[in-house]
């Protein structure tokens, strides 16, 4: 089959997303404390005040809002959080919570400031909102028993808890449910000494040779998430193992990403299809996201969420109410000679 970067068919390597093998290596790789868990600084030092806190009084920790690119550690953040309250978490996401009586069920299982965690918070069905208000409000929930004019409603105490929701977008969570959260705290993508850091710590955990380089250039190419930043490892590990001796050096990294087309920044295909796309297809924007996403035949979401984030954080794309544009550090990156005037248009020669 012939692959071109139009037709992208092989999976892509830096899709924040969690897979299944994600999810072995990130429970092996996962920090337990506070202590352990790399970056994030200022929302952990706050966390770990009201964590503290929480503790001397006896109460649980107020509700935890979480939100930020994918693959940044919420859901590693959240069990640290019951970790060092010293209480149990249950884990599940928005959309498995089907009908209110999912919730119920989960919310009367829970034991003394036990934590609920759920992810993709955003999903919850209205239905299963309207029985989380008063649960998250006043510690009660009000359920429906019978149908018609006989329907009665009774109301059950819960035990003290903590919900920690995790969002992608925070913005299409409704403002009823934002606003019941005490603590609100935006995950931001790592820098590289932050994810060089994350990668030598796996590399130790997962008995990988690897010199400080080779981290450096692994953590490089990350896109400031540690779930790819430990997904490229286990890549770069085999290419180590079968092209070199097993030792991850900055030049079997650096050979080995070429091979997985990740650029030296660690753009992927569908990050120079989406840049290429504004520049030559739309002289440099605005041009609007789901234009965009229909011209290089992916989905908006996908772009918003996973291309976006690290494209704005390198300066490459700039978002204007007009539509998406590629900055000057885009064209250049990418080749192209920039425009001369700073209308972000590329003029044709
Ligand atoms: N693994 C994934 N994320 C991590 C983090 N923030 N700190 C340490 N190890 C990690």
């Amino acid at each position: 089959m012939i692959q071109t970067e139009d037709m992208e068919f092989a999976p892509r390597f830096v899709t924040p997303e969690n897979t299944q093998e994600d999810g072995e290596i990130e429970i092996t790789l996962r920090p337990q404390t506070l202590r352990e868990y790399i970056g994030q600084d200022k929302v952990k030092e706050k966390i770990a005040v009201y964590i503290e806190a929480a503790k001397r009084r006896g109460e649980p920790l107020d509700h935890v809002l979480l939100y930020g690119p994918p693959g940044l550690g919420k859901t590693t953040l959240s069990a640290i959080i019951a970790h060092e309250l010293g209480v149990n978490l249950r884990v599940t996401t928005g959309p498995a919570i089907e009908k209110p009586g999912d919730l119920v069920s989960l919310l009367t299982s829970l034991s003394d400031n036990d934590v609920l965690f759920i992810d993709e918070i955003h999903r919850l069905s209205r239905a299963v909102e309207e029985i989380m208000y008063p649960a998250l409000e006043d510690r009660v929930i009000d359920i429906i028993i019978g149908k018609g004019p006989s329907a009665r409603s009774i109301r059950m105490d819960l035990k003290p808890f903590t919900l920690i929701g995790a969002t992608t977008r925070a913005g299409q969570l409704s403002s009823p449910l934002r606003d019941r959260f005490g603590v609100i705290e935006r995950l931001e993508l790592y820098n590289k000494e932050q994810l060089t850091d994350i990668v030598r710590r796996s590399a130790i955990i997962l008995g990988i040779p690897c010199t400080t380089d080779g981290a450096s250039e692994i953590a490089g190419r990350a896109r400031g998430t540690p779930r790819i930043a430990n997904r490229l490892l286990k890549r770069v590990r085999d290419f180590a193992d079968v092209m070199g001796n097993g030792e991850i050096t900055q030049e079997i990294a650096d050979m080995a990403l070429s091979r997985l087309e990740i650029d030296s920044l660690g753009l992927d295909s569908l990050d120079r299809r989406m840049l290429n796309m504004i520049i030559k297809g739309y002289g440099g924007g605005p041009v609007g996201l789901e234009t965009l996403a229909s011209a290089i035949g992916e989905e908006a979401v996908t772009l918003e969420d996973v291309c976006e984030p690290f494209l704005m954080q390198l300066g490459f794309l700039g978002r204007t109410p007009r539509g998406r544009v590629a900055t000057r550090l885009a064209y250049t990156h990418l080749g192209f000679v920039p425009p001369e005037d700073n209308s972000g248009q590329l003029k044709l020669v």
